[in-house]
């Protein structure tokens, strides 16, 4: 079963052609980061304006590397939530606009669950029942998926997501956007205890995250330095920066899976690609004998294969959007 995916949340348009939703025929994006570095992040109108030029000619390409006709398609997918809303609805009102002109299904798909979806592209073995870590630039969950289409978050933070706290950090030491990629890469072989920072928890709950405080530290510990004229060089502040993230999302999540017993833990989201997080998760992983399963470095920010994926999933579970199909900003993972 083929199915044509569209992907167009935040700053990437994206469409993919993806077999049973687990094998890629094709997979385009178009980046718009030249233009969003300009002003630090992404300005959510600017996104959308881009998504609107770039969607005939990405979908075009991506039908064009699958070697599918249209008569070769079953299903159209696209994220329908969340996201920024001007972003999603260029996506879903061309993914009606396609469906319905060529005769396919619609299947409305969560952001966050194609994100988990990415790993079923890479690892043919795996199959439900996991714990899920999803880390992103706008939500940090554990997450248990029952099956293909059940989840139940475990655990969420109050506050800021970790790649919202990456990015925040690497803008106030001066790197440009995309802050999470470019922190990472800066910060390689620096010293993870040269900075110390505070250690995040959530009273009475166990499972969530709370970032907004490591984000002030940083902040803070920057303009205590400039004021002292003292210099904070970018590889140590950023090696402890990301220590103290990964770890407390490593606390948590080692809770989670004892306390559940898992025997499998997914990693997803765009965080997921960074170096110190996939190694730490190696490392707990090798430690309580769980299998660990990491999306590839080039799925793991937002793409349309992983919709695909899920889509195939949530069409063999009989969901099916109509025309009255919405774009919305918010929803939660287990309501999707
Ligand atoms: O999943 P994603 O591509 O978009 C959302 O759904 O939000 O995640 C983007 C987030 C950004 O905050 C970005 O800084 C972060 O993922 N990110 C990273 C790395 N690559 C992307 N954070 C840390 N290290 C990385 N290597
Ligand atoms: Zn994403």
């Amino acid at each position: 079963m083929n199915i044509l995916a569209i992907e167009s949340s935040c700053d990437d348009t994206a469409a993919a052609v993806v077999r049973d939703g687990r094998q890629i025929l094709s997979n385009v994006v178009a980046s718009q980061v030249p233009e969003h570095i300009l002003y630090g992040g992404v300005v959510p109108e600017i996104a959308s304006r881009r998504h609107v030029e770039s969607i005939c000619g990405v979908v075009r390409e991506a039908m064009a590397q699958s070697g599918c006709t249209f008569d070769d398609l079953d299903a159209a997918a696209v994220t329908y939530a969340p996201g920024l809303i001007g972003a999603l609805l260029v996506g879903v009102n061309y993914a009606k606009g396609l469906a319905f002109s060529a005769g396919l299904p619609l299947v409305p798909v969560h952001h966050l669950r194609s994100h988990i979806a990415a790993n079923y592209l890479a690892h043919p073995d795996l199959e439900p029942p996991f714990l899920a870590l999803v880390v992103s630039g706008g939500h940090s969950h554990i997450v248990q998926v029952d099956d293909y289409t059940t989840c139940r978050v475990i655990g969420r933070t109050r506050d800021d997501a970790a790649g919202e706290c990456m990015d925040k950090a690497a803008r106030a030491i001066g790197l440009p956007y995309p802050g999470g990629l470019n922190l990472d890469k800066a910060s390689a072989g620096g010293d993870p205890h040269a900075y110390k920072f505070p250690r995040p928890s959530v009273t009475g709950c166990p499972y969530d995250f709370s970032f907004s405080g490591l984000k002030t530290a940083a902040v803070n510990l920057l303009h205590n330095a400039a004021q002292k004229g003292e210099d904070v060089p970018v590889k140590d502040f950023g090696a402890s920066y990301i220590a103290a993230v990964v770890r407390a999302l490593l606390e948590n999540t080692e809770k989670a899976m004892l306390d559940l017993g898992a025997k499998k833990l997914v990693l997803a989201g765009g965080v997921s690609a960074n170096s110190v997080l996939r190694r730490a998760c190696a490392a707990l992983c090798e430690k309580h004998g769980v299998q660990l399963y990491l999306p590839p470095l080039n799925l793991c920010g937002d793409n349309a294969a992983m919709v695909g994926a899920q889509g195939y999933y949530e069409f063999m579970s009989g969901r099916r959007a109509d025309a009255s199909l919405n774009a919305r900003a918010t929803m939660g993972i287990d309501a999707g």
